[in-house]
């Protein structure tokens, strides 16, 4: 990669495509290399002494549970830290926490309500920062959801996903990896859901195959893999929910809408899941339905984010020993 300074993962669009497939050609060596092994579960430990700051300013499950195991799996340790238990609920600035922070481990997880802040954190910190999640994005989830369309169907490039639902931040970071990894992407969203322009206009700059539409029948005809989200994002106001169920029930994944994706098309949610709202049960439980699998590859695909972020001259090497 030609960034300089801290290996920040701030967005899939700030790496080069090589960089990114790198990634995670090291996760899959690493997965593959820990399945059927008893502790430890790589031959080395490439991350030993390390430690792995996790901020989170919002609810998790995946995020959190996946980076501390996942740095623990490596040989290092994870803090996981609340802002409002910390002299940032005090007026603390960001810049002062991210000097302090740099001194004390070696690379940063974020997640917060209020993208400024992980910018804030990046400018100021000497030690790599990930974005786990913010309003505006959230791409390690992407790199999730690669590996695991990879791993039952093969390559993406050139295959066509369909994203039907709210424009939010995943759908957000999925543009981006469509571009970076070269499938095509239709999503459909309500006019006023949808992804910012600039996201679009990046895209197309980047010679991207990336079409918004209204309609989401449009956008799953014929697709390989369907995608969608919560109609609740953490950031959206609550006075609004009962407005933003009603403007996106047309987009709800259902058998029917399914039905209209290629027939080994798959069905994949970052999760947490709201089942009757942005997908039916029977979708969710049904066999095109790979979610789990998601949730599992967040491991293993941050495992080889963490290889990048910290391992050093040596990180490709992680997940062939
Ligand atoms: N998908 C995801 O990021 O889940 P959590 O909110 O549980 O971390
Ligand atoms: N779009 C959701 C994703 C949760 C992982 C949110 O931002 O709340």
């Amino acid at each position: 990669t030609t960034q300089s300074g801290p290996r920040h993962f701030l967005d899939l669009k700030d790496l080069d495509a090589t960089t990114l497939r790198q990634i995670l050609d090291v996760a899959a060596g690493m997965k593959q290399m820990q399945k059927g092994r008893r502790f430890p579960l790589h031959p080395r430990v490439p991350l030993a002494g390390r430690a792995l700051g996790i901020i989170l300013s919002k609810p998790s499950t995946r995020t959190r549970v996946s980076f501390e195991v996942g740095i623990r799996q490596l040989g290092g340790d994870a803090v996981i830290l609340s802002p409002s238990d910390m002299q940032i609920g005090r007026g603390e600035t960001i810049t002062d926490t991210a000097r302090v922070l740099s001194r004390f481990v070696d690379a940063l997880v974020l997640r917060t309500g209020r993208t400024e802040n992980l910018h804030e954190l990046a400018r100021a910190a000497s030690v790599p920062v990930i974005n786990g999640l913010t309003p505006s994005s959230h791409p390690v989830q992407i790199l999730a959801d690669i590996l695991t369309y990879e791993e039952h169907r093969g390559p993406v490039k050139g295959r066509t996903f369909a994203w039907t639902g709210d424009g939010n931040n995943v759908l957000v970071s999925l543009i981006e990896g469509a571009v970076r990894f070269g499938f095509k992407l239709r999503a459909a969203t309500p006019a006023d859901m949808a992804p910012s322009q600039a996201v679009l206009d990046w895209a197309r700059q980047e010679g991207g195959d990336v079409v918004l539409t209204t309609d989401p029948r449009a956008a799953v005809d014929g697709a390989d893999c369907v995608v969608t989200d919560t109609w609740l994002s953490m950031s959206d106001s609550e006075e609004e929910a009962a407005m933003r169920l009603a403007k996106l029930s047309p987009y709800r994944v259902d058998a029917a809408l399914m039905a209209l994706a290629a027939p080994d098309a798959l069905f994949m949610h970052c999760l947490p899941a709201h089942i009757g709202e942005e997908v039916t049960e029977d979708v969710f439980e049904g066999p095109q339905s790979v979610v789990f699998d998601e949730a599992e590859n967040r491991l293993h695909a941050q495992k080889g984010l963490l290889a990048w972020t910290m391992g050093g001259e040596n990180w490709l090497s992680f997940g062939k020993e």
